[in-house]
């Protein structure tokens, strides 16, 4: 429900909207695009070419010169899983909205049959429902408001039935979805529409994966005189982008703004998502007044362990909660009455890693000096 005094804001925008303030260019849109790129940034890594694009992309939306009768902007994220497609959307929201959920989302892999197509559509004249217009779009979020773009994320795309998919062709075209009761029109033409897919993933990894079958091919593609100077990357974009052609028709390929076709996450940038989930296991810790340092061997484990193409930042995630989570909860429990401030240190000691907990206020010792030196431990 969008509260009064949201609206009362809008309608004052609205009207009191000049073109220019001092020398700099206003527009209705009340977001800034370096900040919203700037937290996008701190979320998400390994992925600087989508990134860079979407920032183009929301300069032009800022600016309002977009065409009005269509959708701001249409994009589809594909690549392997793990990578970052949903959680871009995530931080946007989180950016434009101040708040990683202020988007409308759709999975469509509950979408699988012909008749879910009535899910988003609503349901025909004389069923059940077809009165009320009940429908999976969540308006508000999707039309966002006068001074910020509404957001809506189909995910996992080639799971939908095709009937779903083609009640999308229209919404993509010319921002409008006419539900089937034909009293209600669903307007997306102050929206931000991102798909995501998974398709050609399987065929990515079975290339990586470097069968023999899979290298003769890569081999022969690059032998092909317009992919000479051509890198893996441009590679795989192809593979992908022929799964897709294979998935969907042209008609609805040929609607997206922009395809992006993610990267697969390097030990580099595993090496920053890591660092970041220590960093929010450390505020959400901070209430037992606790806080977490891995020394460099765990940190070097952690992200040989959590290095996995198949499933890319989920794997990363299981290997947190096994060698980190679970141990750190258990010493929490077992400390929850201690009104002392603890320090635990992960460090790698005879191949495993283990903690150790340091009472503060600190010890004048740097605590993975004191690792190595006493070779003292919780877990032992
Ligand atoms: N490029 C990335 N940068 C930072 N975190 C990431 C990245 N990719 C994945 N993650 C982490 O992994 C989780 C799963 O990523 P998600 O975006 O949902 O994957 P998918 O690409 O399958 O949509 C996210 O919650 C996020 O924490
Ligand atoms: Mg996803």
């Amino acid at each position: 429900m969008t509260f009064i005094t949201t609206k009362l804001k809008d309608l004052n925008d609205r009207q009191q909207q000049p073109a220019h303030q001092g020398n700099r260019l206003v527009t209705r849109f009340r977001f800034d695009v370096r900040q919203v790129m700037s937290h996008v940034r701190s979320k998400i890594f390994g992925q600087e070419e989508t990134l860079r694009r979407l920032e183009e992309m929301l300069n032009i939306i800022w600016s309002d010169i977009t065409e009005p009768d269509r959708p701001l902007y249409v994009a589809l994220f594909l690549g392997p899983t793990g990578v970052g497609k949903t959680e871009i959307v995530r931080a946007l929201s989180e950016a434009i909205h101040g708040s990683p959920e202020a988007f409308c989302r759709i999975d469509m892999n509950t979408l699988t049959q012909e008749h879910y197509a009535a899910a988003l559509t609503g349901a025909p004249p004389g069923y059940v429902g077809s009165k009320e217009g009940t429908s999976l779009f969540q308006m508000e979020k999707i039309e966002g408001s006068y001074s910020k773009p509404g957001i809506i994320l189909f995910d996992e795309l080639e799971k939908a039935n095709d009937q779903v998919i083609y009640s999308l062709l229209n919404v993509m075209d010319n921002g409008l979805m006419v539900m089937t009761s034909g009293e209600k029109v669903i307007n997306f033409r102050n929206t931000l529409i991102f798909m995501t897919s998974n398709v050609g993933a399987k065929e990515i990894i079975d290339y990586a994966d470097g069968g023999f079958k899979y290298s003769l091919r890569k081999f022969l593609w690059f032998l092909q005189p317009s992919h000479w100077r051509k890198g893996e990357k441009d590679f795989l974009r192809d593979v992908t982008l022929k799964q897709l052609e294979k998935r969907f028709s042209p008609e609805f390929i040929n609607r997206f703004d922009d395809i992006f076709v993610f990267n697969w996450l390097h030990q580099e940038v595993l090496g920053y998502i890591l660092d970041m989930n220590v960093q929010s296991l450390n505020h959400r810790i901070q209430k037992y007044n606790c806080q977490l340092r891995l020394d460099e061997s765990a940190r070097k484990f952690l992200i040989k362990e959590g290095l996995n193409k198949r499933y890319g930042a989920r794997f990363l995630k299981r290997i947190i909660r096994k060698y980190i989570e679970v141990p750190l909860a258990s010493q929490i429990s077992q400390r929850l009455q201690g009104e002392t401030s603890l320090l635990f240190v992960a460090g790698m000691q005879n191949g495993k890693l283990n903690f150790l907990a340091i009472e503060e206020p600190k010890s004048s010792k740097d605590p993975e000096l004191l690792l190595k030196e006493t070779g003292q431990s919780l877990n032992s």
